[in-house]
């Protein structure tokens, strides 16, 4: 009997109008164009203005458009698991609401929270649900509204989170496509060097706290640098030597877009050519749980079924990881 393996079947996206580009953030930080893009690849990214919209707007957005172009009846999804770091509410389940809200009355949901790995760890999740049987239908959504943990007057971060959404189908695959290998880590080293101080459960939020500005990501650029290209180069190189994949047999790079000099220096390691790279974050920046599906949603019509598509990811945890799957299915 064949395994039964997961694959994905339809994509998703949304981002939403608003562009904030170089050009605006020159005056309103100490930047310029010319500095962002050489050191990001970042030329502008989306933010959500409506007032009173979350997360689960844009992730809507991202499973609406999916369900539409696939046709799909909602009722039929058994599961929906949102990947994202900027949960509508800190308690409530904003998964439930999104799959109220998109008519997956069927479906169990939760959130998920790996930083900017979420969506990969969340392909792991979702594809192991389907693998064992239990459900046939899980939509993952990846989705973030970063301007809403942003400090606009801080130049080291501002210039590079945006806002989105991309949802993703894993179905059921009878002809051994879809994920094939995972390799994911962890390490608690990290946490002091990419987060949000105050408001969890640690440092709980006050008055103190919002003066302090503590409620806003923080970043130590050059070490989440230097741990983000080692450990995605490494985690790349090495699901490709346990498959026994070569550079040739690579389709597509799928990187998370945190920074263009991570891509470039992980494709190298890969020894992949700079065109099998999906990239998208000059037109999006760092949207964290948003940034894989994204891709697939701006590269679906040049996938091909039996593509090799190798997923790789780096975020605050620190947390990390690359997948192998196989495409599915040719538009
Ligand atoms: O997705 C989750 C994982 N996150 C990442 O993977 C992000 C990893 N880190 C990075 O992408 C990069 O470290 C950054 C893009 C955040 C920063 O780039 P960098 O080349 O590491 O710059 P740096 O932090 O070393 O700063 C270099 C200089 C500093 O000035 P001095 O000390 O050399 O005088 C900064 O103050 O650039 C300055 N700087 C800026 N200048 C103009 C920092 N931010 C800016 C800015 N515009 N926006």
């Amino acid at each position: 009997m064949t395994k039964r393996t997961a694959a994905i079947t339809a994509v998703g996206g949304y981002v939403p109008d608003f562009k904030l580009t170089n050009k605006v953030l020159e005056t309103m930080v100490d930047t310029n164009d010319e500095w962002i893009t050489s050191r990001t690849g970042i030329k502008e990214r989306r933010i959500l203005k409506q007032e009173g919209a979350g997360t689960s707007f844009l992730a809507i957005k991202a499973a609406e458009d999916l369900i539409a172009k696939r046709g799909l009846n909602p009722e039929e999804i058994d599961m929906v698991l949102l990947a994202t770091a900027t949960p509508d509410l800190p308690v409530a389940a904003t998964a439930a609401f999104v799959a109220s809200e998109i008519g997956a009355v069927n479906a169990f949901s939760y959130d998920l929270q790996a930083a900017c790995s979420s969506f990969l760890f969340g392909m792991s999740t979702a594809a192991s649900y389907i693998e064992s049987g239990r459900y046939k239908k899980v939509l993952l959504i990846g989705a973030d509204k970063m301007s809403s943990i942003i400090d606009y007057t801080d130049r080291t971060t501002c210039i590079i989170f945006g806002d989105g959404a991309g949802a993703v189908l894993f179905e059921p695959n009878e002809e051994g496509l879809g994920l094939q290998d995972e390799y994911l880590r962890t390490d608690g080293v990290g946490r002091q060097f990419l987060k949000i101080d105050a408001g969890g459960s640690i440092l709980p939020a006050s008055k103190e706290t919002v003066e302090n500005k503590q409620h806003y990501v923080y970043q130590d650029g050059k070490t989440v640098f230097k741990f983000a290209v080692s450990n995605m180069a490494d985690v790349s190189a090495e699901i490709m030597k346990r498959n026994n994949l070569s550079h040739e047999d690579v389709d597509w790079l799928v990187p998370h877009q945190a920074n263009k000099r991570i891509i470039d220096a992980t494709a190298n390691r890969m020894g992949v050519d700079h065109d099998k790279v999906m990239m998208n974050i000059q037109h999006y920046g760092n949207t964290t749980s948003a940034t894989l599906p994204l891709l697939l949603f701006d590269y679906e019509s040049q996938l091909k079924k039996g593509d090799n598509l190798i997923f790789a990811a780096f975020g605050g945890g620190f947390t990390w990881g690359s997948i192998y799957l196989k495409w599915a299915y040719s538009k």
